[in-house]
């Protein structure tokens, strides 16, 4: 057919060489996905099962990541989200309805127990707290309509590593399903299926990201009912994650082990370097007994990464642990984490309900890929002038 220029924009006889083959998977857009006839035509969420039906499921280009991250932590399936908080409320959305009872450590990370206290709430869900260290002990905090136990282990800040078995075994002689927020370990060194987990997540945004410049989250299920129960819901709920950021994503993933060696390294030579120092009382990281829960992560975890807190001796005010984040001059100032540029974020916790009584003399450290002499050499300098 004789097509006007016009329709050429649209639909082109243009021809390439076929064959072209390249190490890295293809970005792949679109909204619109095209059926062969009009019978085949259906919108159906499960990719897998029933073909490309719909960009909002995901491109090939999600699904690859996809089953990456769900070959790393040995699950069943994965979805992946726009972000991590993202992540955090569809699960809730998929498995919490009115009448439920949901139980969150105090440790966890604050839009998660935000989203608990302003969305669940408003929609008939009770929300309980536990405290991180709780263990076996979590069952005085069970009620008869406990439905969902959330773990973040280490947790958010403050570190506590969890008992995670233990939390898993109680939750399951109850029914109830156990969500893990498994985004410090990078979904590598911390395999929480084996550790009685139904439903991890993570926020790709960090360590499989790895760059600071992109934002997605992954929910893994262990099982074929809970994947079914979830994307049903995320299809509703309608959260489609960009095929760009994805193909960030699996080229920050080819790098994952070897920024994680590295950065691991330079955080441990940090963290003990800085728990000999006298101006600090307290080094909160999970590979050092000073972190509570340290006997956990040496039973269950293969190895750490780069975010660490310190807690400042009792005599230091907020303006003098203020001082100390603004006067380093490597590491930055700013949230999100597990990027290659070092960070550092001071937390006050006077009056926040169920957190250790540490004032505003913590700061949480995240250690990316600079030469760690040099990032020694800077925190030495913030911290002789905080004497001074
Ligand atoms: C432990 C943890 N979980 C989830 C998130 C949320 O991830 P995102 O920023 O991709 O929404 C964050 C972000 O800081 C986090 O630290």
């Amino acid at each position: 057919m004789a097509k006007n220029w016009k329709t050429k924009l649209i639909h082109s006889d243009a021809k390439i060489p076929e064959g072209f083959r390249s190490l890295s998977v293809g970005v792949q857009r679109g909204s619109t996905v095209l059926f062969p006839d009009a019978a085949s035509v259906k919108d159906e969420w499960d990719q897998y099962e029933v073909g490309y039906t719909y960009g909002l499921y995901g491109t090939p280009t999600t699904l690859e990541l996809a089953s990456r991250v769900c070959e790393l932590e040995h699950g069943y399936r994965t979805l992946i989200t726009p972000g991590g908080q993202c992540a955090i409320s569809l699960i809730n959305l998929a498995f919490l309805k009115a009448g439920d009872h949901v139980l969150i450590p105090e440790s966890v990370y604050t839009p998660n127990r935000k989203f608990a206290v302003h969305v669940l709430r408003k929609f008939g869900v009770e929300v309980g707290f536990y405290p991180p260290e709780a263990g076996s002990g979590i069952t005085t905090h069970f009620r008869p309509n406990t439905r969902m136990v959330w773990c973040e282990s280490p947790g958010s800040i403050t570190l506590e590593v969890q008992d995670v078995p233990a939390i898993a075994e109680a939750a399951h002689q109850r029914a109830a399903l156990v969500v893990i927020d498994n985004t410090w370990s990078a979904g590598v060194h911390f395999d929480a299926f084996a550790h009685g987990i139904d439903i991890t997540m993570q926020a790709l945004t960090k360590y499989i990201g790895g760059h600071s410049d992109l934002l997605l989250g992954s929910i893994t299920t262990r099982d074929e009912k809970a994947w079914r129960q979830l994307g049903a819901t995320q299809q509703l709920v309608g959260c489609a994650a960009s095929p760009d950021d994805c193909s960030l994503a699996l080229r920050g993933m080819k790098s994952l082990a070897v920024r994680l060696r590295a950065i691991e390294q330079a955080a441990l030579e940090l963290a003990r370097w800085l728990s000999e120092r006298p101006e600090i009382e307290r080094v909160l990281h999970p590979a050092l007994p000073s972190c509570p829960g340290h006997e956990f992560w040496k039973r269950d975890f293969t190895g750490s990464t780069g975010v660490f807190s310190i807690v400042f001796q009792s005599n230091f005010s907020k303006a003098q642990v203020q001082g100390f984040v603004n006067r380093l001059e490597l590491f930055k100032i700013g949230y999100s984490w597990a990027g290659v540029t070092s960070l550092a974020v001071a937390y006050d916790f006077h009056g926040t309900p169920g957190r250790p009584n540490y004032g505003h003399r913590v700061v949480r450290l995240n250690i990316g890929l600079e030469d760690a002499g040099d990032l020694q050499a800077d925190l030495g300098r913030a911290l002789a002038a905080m004497a001074s």
